[in-house]
């Protein structure tokens, strides 16, 4: 079973002070931790040197004329060690498409960062029957070739979960993870069976433990629960035991 992994996904939050934050966090907590905050406060937490940091966001090319973004190369030099992408809310704000996505995975990789993809469908295609297909062709589509246990992490997040305190059953995470590692598998052979899996949405200290307790699930990425540590050391404790 691979080591499991919390992942905070700070997304638009967290001040310049919010780097004393870290120092709370349990010290060799047993399970991999990360933290991703806003791009500005990435040095500031670096500079801790209390828990690996990743980003939320970066661009498929190493550099030039695209105005306002963050290359993968640069993020590697500062010491990010990993970057989210394809997040829902990156997907629904600024139209991410899954081959963009995989594009940016590329790009991650070739700067020599894990990428944490993020797929999940919305309460509609719930609704509609459709969520292992969705979540099938968001997998295939959005996860280029090439992929190992160190470099890839998959995060499965229902978009009706996200931010709105309804967490899936854990029936409904255990479907989905149990599809997504066959399709790891199918694709990655052997290695797709160490590939980490993450649960996002909704997760807090009241429901960490059982969610981590669903086959298949080897961590969680944490939104709302990640800013305080009174909320994410427990999560990571959760994890841990
Ligand atoms: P949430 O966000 O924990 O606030 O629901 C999870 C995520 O979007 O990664």
């Amino acid at each position: 079973m691979p080591r499991k992994l919390v992942a905070g996904n700070w997304k638009m939050n967290g001040a310049t002070g919010a780097a004393a934050m870290l120092s709370e966090l349990p010290p060799s907590p047993g399970c991999d931790v990360l933290v991703c905050p806003p791009f500005p406060l990435i040095p500031a937490l670096l500079a801790t040197g209390t828990v690996p940091i990743g980003a939320q966001d970066c661009h498929w090319a190493d550099a030039g004329a695209h105005t306002g973004d963050v290359s993968a190369p640069l993020l590697a030099e500062l010491g990010v060690q990993a970057v989210i992408l394809g997040h829902s809310e990156r997907r629904a704000d600024h139209g991410e498409t899954s081959a963009l996505v995989a594009a940016k995975v590329t790009a991650a990789h070739a700067a020599g960062l894990a990428a944490i993809v993020c797929i999940g469908e919305t309460e509609a295609e719930r609704d509609a029957g459709q969520t292992l297909e969705i979540v099938g062709q968001q997998l295939a589509t959005s996860v280029p070739e090439g992929g190992t246990a160190e470099t890839l992490v998959v995060a499965y997040e229902p978009v009706w979960a996200i931010g709105t305190g309804r967490t899936a059953t854990p029936d409904q995470i255990g479907e989905v993870h149990a599809a997504i590692r066959t399709a790891l598998e199918a694709r990655f052979g052997a290695g797709g069976t160490d590939i980490r899996i993450l649960y996002g949405g909704s997760v807090k200290p009241a429901n960490a433990a059982e969610i981590f307790a669903v086959p298949h699930v080897d961590g969680a990425l944490v939104g709302g629960a990640s800013l305080k540590a009174a909320d994410f050391a427990p999560i990571i404790e959760a994890a841990a035991s």
